[in-house]
């Protein structure tokens, strides 16, 4: 028999342990384990009850997410917990870590649940496109009723053991060892004489208005449909016997492991995992990093700080005066203040962070001792040069040198330095203690070190890095530029920035671009199109209402209008009636006759423009996968992560389709619809953007 189940005696007891590592995953082989151990247990005489313990990190992670998307070998998890909960023996588990999915399913069949208080419970299969399929729909809402258990489905949160202990979901919570405080509750149940007690035959709570929670929770998932199908899975357990409800789960799972959502919500828990794992850095040991310096407090500089201060990072914060330091100190403060408001830090910790971890400074000769320095001045390239010109002179030896410019171009900054190796791009994304996203930016000079270092910090500060190579805007802001540009010549040809966001609020987007925009300040735009006006790189069709928005003083949120009027109380922003007049007089200006576009076209041109210049950023190199685009749109730009990343999702709507599009538009602007060449190449090969994840 398998060594992944462990066996062995306690007096009557017979105990179960799982050796999955690292989470103790439900594969085919641990299922088949644990039918076989409940055989054997169920043959020995002496045997009065069985326990199940996980060794290591966690009970069961769930089931094993590398099997989905192949046929599943028997035997079947649903099956193996009917055995388990069918056992003439009394079955306890003795719970640890997380028990997620179709691990906590795992548990609901046992009689008994026992945890310590450090465990977390959950069923997350929301989150990968699916519902519970192995009776966590049926047999939960009769342990804790029917709400919460749907809130605890639809949300797919991690639930601690002291609330699922209030909840119904275990019987008792202890200190100590998994193994050993279970073993001596499942004594205590023998010498009780306690029976068995399958959750199944438990009797259903009070039904609810099952149409009005479906359409609900719809609504909630902005387009995202397992959410809901949770509802009906729970309410077919009231149209008949519990295997009628059973075979009603199993078959609402299995459609849903049919669908896109399913498949671009598994790419991106994998491609999120595997984004930081950059093959060049295994085996490179990061620069020491216990002492931080940000340049600059703005948002951005106070976000950074803010960040790097939560997690447990001494941080100095530099300003040019003491005026502009207090109000650095002050927009560190309001984030902290949020951070405990919400329960994330406790007070004693907020207070260590304010008076010992943070130093407001204005002088740079106090930034000799510090490991690492990220500049989030202003973006302009003499003012970058500048301030790492100062730091080149101040900063000890081996200190990493970072700049969180958006756009600017590292390896000319790097240039200005005596120690070109020691500098790379941080780009955090507004608000930066909040945002997920960080592009970790190499120059062409950076040490493998120093871009270790970056990943290092990223992980620290709770992100999600992905590395970019040098060009205009990097990965996400080069990506945005170009859809941006789209959406902005859809407006000029006839479309409104309403109907575009409106369309593409529809798709998923947590916000439309000009939403976005409005959220993000129109200046920085405005700045960028300057400045390259200045360069000579003006686009061919240059719409100018944007900056007579800009030049009106409408920046967006921050001046209580933009493409919306944010007027004080209002709950939804509406549209700004001075925009449309603008766009006219564009329109007339250029000599264009609007024309209707619908939300399809819409989001078919915006989302091929997308597309074509992800494939440039990874045929260029500056993505090395598909994959890392996708997560730079997903954790930092609202793409709807059910569809996986623009990437994921062109290969599950077709690469031919869309690059036919993508040459029907170029006859309209042949110049910005240029096919990418790794496009061409991928539908002629017959080939798709995940194969070259999955070589890499
Ligand atoms: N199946 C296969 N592999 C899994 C896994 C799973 N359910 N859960 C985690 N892993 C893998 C990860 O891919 C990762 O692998 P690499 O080291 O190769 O990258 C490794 O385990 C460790 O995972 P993390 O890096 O995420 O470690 P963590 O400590 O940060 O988090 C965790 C651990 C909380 C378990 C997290 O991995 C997680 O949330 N996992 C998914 C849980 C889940 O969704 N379970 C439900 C599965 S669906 C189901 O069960 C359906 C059903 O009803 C039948």
């Amino acid at each position: 028999m398998s060594d992944v189940i462990g066996y062995d005696r306690v007096g009557e007891i017979a105990v179960l342990t799982v050796r999955n590592p690292p989470v103790n995953a439900l594969s085919q082989a641990v299922r088949q384990g644990l039918w076989d151990r409940m055989d054997q247990a169920e043959a020995d005489a002496d045997v009065r009850a069985i326990m199940i313990v996980g060794e290591g990190r966690a009970f069961f992670a769930g089931a094993d997410i590398k099997e989905f998307g192949k046929p599943l070998k028997e035997p079947f998890l649903p099956d193996l917990i009917h055995r388990i909960e069918a056992s003439p023996l009394v079955v306890v588990a003795a719970m640890h870590g997380v028990s997620l999915g179709g691990g906590l399913e795992v548990a609901l069949g046992c009689h008994y649940r026992i945890a310590v208080p450090q465990a977390r419970v959950g069923l997350p299969e929301v989150h990968l496109g699916l519902i519970p399929g192995a009776g966590g729909t049926q047999r939960l809402p009769r342990l804790t009723g029917v709400e919460p258990a749907l809130e605890v489905m639809t949300t797919g949160r991690h639930v601690g053991a002291a609330e699922a202990l209030s909840l119904g979901i275990l019987d008792a919570v202890e200190e100590g060892d998994p193994r050993e405080i279970g073993l001596a509750f499942v004594q205590r149940l023998l010498a009780e004489g306690a029976p068995r007690r399958p959750v199944s035959e438990m009797a259903l709570p009070q039904p609810i208005d099952w149409d009005y929670a479906f359409d609900a929770t719809l609504a909630r998932g902005r387009g995202q449909i397992s959410p809901a199908w949770c509802v009906r899975a729970v309410q077919a357990a009231y149209g008949g016997s519990f295997a009628q409800g059973m075979q009603a789960e199993r078959k609402m799972f299995m459609d849903l492991m049919e669908t896109d959502q399913r498949q671009g919500m598994i790419h991106a828990f994998f491609s999120e995992r595997a984004v930081s794992n950059l093959p060049e850095l295994k085996g490179v040991a990061p620069r020491d990093i216990q002492h931080l310096a940000v340049i600059g407090g703005g948002t951005m500089g106070a976000g950074i700080a803010t960040a790097a201060l939560l997690a447990g990072l001494r941080v100095h914060l530099l300003e040019m005066s003491a005026e502009a330091g207090a109000a650095a100190r002050g927009r560190i403060e309001a984030n902290l203040a949020g951070a405990l408001k919400r329960g994330k830090i406790t007070a004693e910790a907020h207070g260590a962070m304010l008076e010992q971890a943070l130093r407001v400074l204005t002088d740079y000769t106090d930034l000799s001792e510090v490991d690492l320095v990220i500049e989030a001045v202003f973006e302009d390239m003499d003012v970058k040069k500048q301030v790492f010109a100062q730091l080149d002179a101040v900063c000890k030896p081996g200190c990493v040198l970072a700049s969180n410019t958006s756009y600017l171009d590292i390896d000319v900054i790097a240039a200005t330095t005596s120690r070109p190796a020691d500098v790379l791009g941080l780009h955090f994304f507004s608000p930066a203690h909040v945002m997920k996203l960080l592009e970790v930016v190499v120059g062409e000079q950076t040490a493998p070190d120093v871009a270790a270092t970056g990943f290092a910090l990223g992980k620290r500060l709770g992100k999600i890095s992905v590395r970019a190579g040098v060009c205009d805007g990097f990965i996400g802001n080069r990506i945005l530029a170009t859809y941006r540009t789209c959406a902005d010549h859809m407006v000029l040809d006839g479309a409104s920035p309403y109907d575009i966001d409106a369309a593409l609020e529809a798709f998923g987007f947590a916000m439309g671009p000009f939403a976005v925009a409005d959220l993000a300040g129109l200046d920085i735009g405005w700045a960028v199109r300057k400045r390259k006006r200045a360069e000579g790189q003006a686009p061919t069709r240059d719409a100018t209402y944007a900056d007579r928005l800009c030049e009106d003083g409408h920046f967006g949120q921050k001046t209580g209008k933009g493409y919306y009027d944010y007027a004080a109380g209002a709950r939804a922003p509406v549209p700004n009636p001075e925009v449309m007049p603008m766009i006219e007089a564009d329109r007339a200006r250029l000599g264009i006759t609007p024309r209707r576009f619908d939300a399809d076209e819409i989001v078919r041109r915006y989302m091929a423009a997308m597309v074509n210049e992800a494939a440039k950023v990874v045929g260029e190199g500056i993505a090395r996968r598909p994959l890392d685009v996708d997560m730079t749109l997903l954790f930092g730009y609202g793409f709807p992560r059910y569809r996986g990343g623009p990437l994921k999702w062109a290969d599950m709507v077709g690469l031919e389709g869309l690059l036919d599009d993508i040459r029907g538009y170029a006859v309209e602007d042949a110049v910005f619809w240029a096919a990418a060449p790794l496009l061409e190449q991928l539908v002629a090969d017959g080939r798709c953007f995940d194969d070259l994840n999955k070589e890499s």
